[in-house]
């Protein structure tokens, strides 16, 4: 097409969340389960006072300002890789403040890959790797998150650079999560490979995962010197901060000199993609987990329990009409097993022409049970039962 460059992508980006999700907004009988953002009891977006009651503080010099460097503020630098890596990490690390999660990852990848580079993620996982894989020319393979040895034959078919996203725990839109022990096979198997490896760690949902979550971290301790470790921590989930574009990317490796390098090269490209970010908002979540961490804990707590019991429902009377969905572990979402995609879209249309609004995903159904409050939940699963 004139005008534009030469690899331009010319597939239409139709955004097929963003269109049920506006479908559902419109139908006032609807059940609205398809967005990723977590809902209160009351159907409303939830919001944590513990953060909102500090943000309403930054002063207007503070919102219009630039933040004090492409790379994100120090204080909020600092206090969010406290927040994620809790005392874990022994080993060299640095970090920069990204938009989001997502702008932790793009950062991941346009610093770490060259065109026709091979990335490596879950089959069933969130379309937007997709999106940037077709965006910047990566070749991809998938691996079932159910299968430790399907992911290492993958690891293994891949002649150069590896370059491997894992999203646990409660990966979207699965809720599967890798346990301790499955996390140290992954780690050995990694650092068993004689070249260069970057493992990207999603994190995005951790803050809403039980049984020690974070117990992994400690892995990256006894990593190889080939082994760059990259994790995408997302303030979205964790601060209720969907819109405000907050997040970090914390690279982990053996040497400390190429930590400083590393992160010179992101904030280049910090300084050339986005220039500057939200400077009130790194404000505020620094001020919360430095000032407000007792109250902000506990609301956390609250809202994780407030999940759990929604699922904990789906689950019980899914079980009970024999509804089938993937193994599950902790998360936003519960997805249907569909292994038929052409079943899945016609179901999927069933659901929507009678007013239950989810989203697909590759041989599946995804129900976000972070956006339907309890009562809503109660009979979906008999609902979707009696509809297939
Ligand atoms: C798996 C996963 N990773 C990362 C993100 C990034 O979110 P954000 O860019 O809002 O931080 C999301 C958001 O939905 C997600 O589902």
């Amino acid at each position: 097409m004139k005008f534009v460059k030469k690899n331009e992508n010319t597939k239409p980006y139709i955004d097929s969340i963003f269109t049920v999700v506006n479908a559902a907004k419109k139908d006032p009988d609807g059940i609205n389960a398809t967005a990723g953002c977590l809902y209160s009891e009351e159907g409303k977006l939830l919001t944590f006072n513990s953060v909102y009651s500090l943000e309403g503080k930054t002063t207007p010099t503070q919102k219009a300002s630039y933040a004090q460097s492409p790379s994100g503020n120090k204080e909020y630098i600092e206090a969010i890789s406290d927040f994620v890596l809790e005392d874990k990490v022994k080993n060299n690390h640095g970090a920069i403040a990204t938009p989001g999660g997502t702008g932790a990852i793009y950062t991941a990848i346009k610093t770490c890959l060259d065109d026709n580079d091979t990335i490596i993620y879950p089959e069933i996982s969130w379309g937007n790797y997709r999106v940037m894989a077709d965006e910047f020319n990566l070749n991809t393979i998938t691996y079932d998150v159910y299968d430790l040895n399907d992911l290492f034959n993958k690891i293994d078919s891949v002649d150069n650079k590896v370059f491997l996203i894992i999203n646990s725990p409660c990966e979207n839109p699965l809720g599967h999560s890798y346990t301790y022990d499955e996390w140290k096979q992954i780690i050995d198997k990694l650092n068993s490979l004689n070249k260069e490896v970057v493992l990207l760690c999603d994190i995005a949902y951790i803050d809403y995962a039980n049984d020690d979550p974070k117990r992994f971290l400690e892995l990256f301790n006894n990593i190889s010197d080939d082994l760059l470790v990259l994790i995408a921590a997302s303030a979205s989930k964790a601060f209720s901060y969907y819109g405000q574009r907050l997040g970090a990317l914390i690279a982990i490796n053996n040497d400390s000199s190429f930590i400083d390098h590393y992160i010179n090269l992101c904030s280049r490209l910090a300084r050339s993609t986005w220039s500057n970010l939200n400077n009130s908002g790194m404000i505020t979540i620094a001020n919360t987990l430095l000032n407000n961490s007792e109250e902000y804990f506990k609301e956390l707590n609250e809202a994780k329990a407030m999940l759990k019991e929604r699922v904990n429902l789906f689950v019980e009377q899914a079980d009970t009409c024999r509804l089938e969905y993937y193994r599950f572990n902790d998360g936003f979402f519960i997805t249907l097993k569909m292994e038929n995609n052409d079943f899945r879209d016609d179901f999927h249309k069933r659901l929507m022409d009678n007013h239950i609004y989810t989203i697909k995903v590759n041989k599946g159904i995804r129900i976000a049970l972070c956006s339907t409050p309890l009562k809503v939940v109660d009979g979906l699963a008999k609902k979707v039962k009696d509809l297939m």
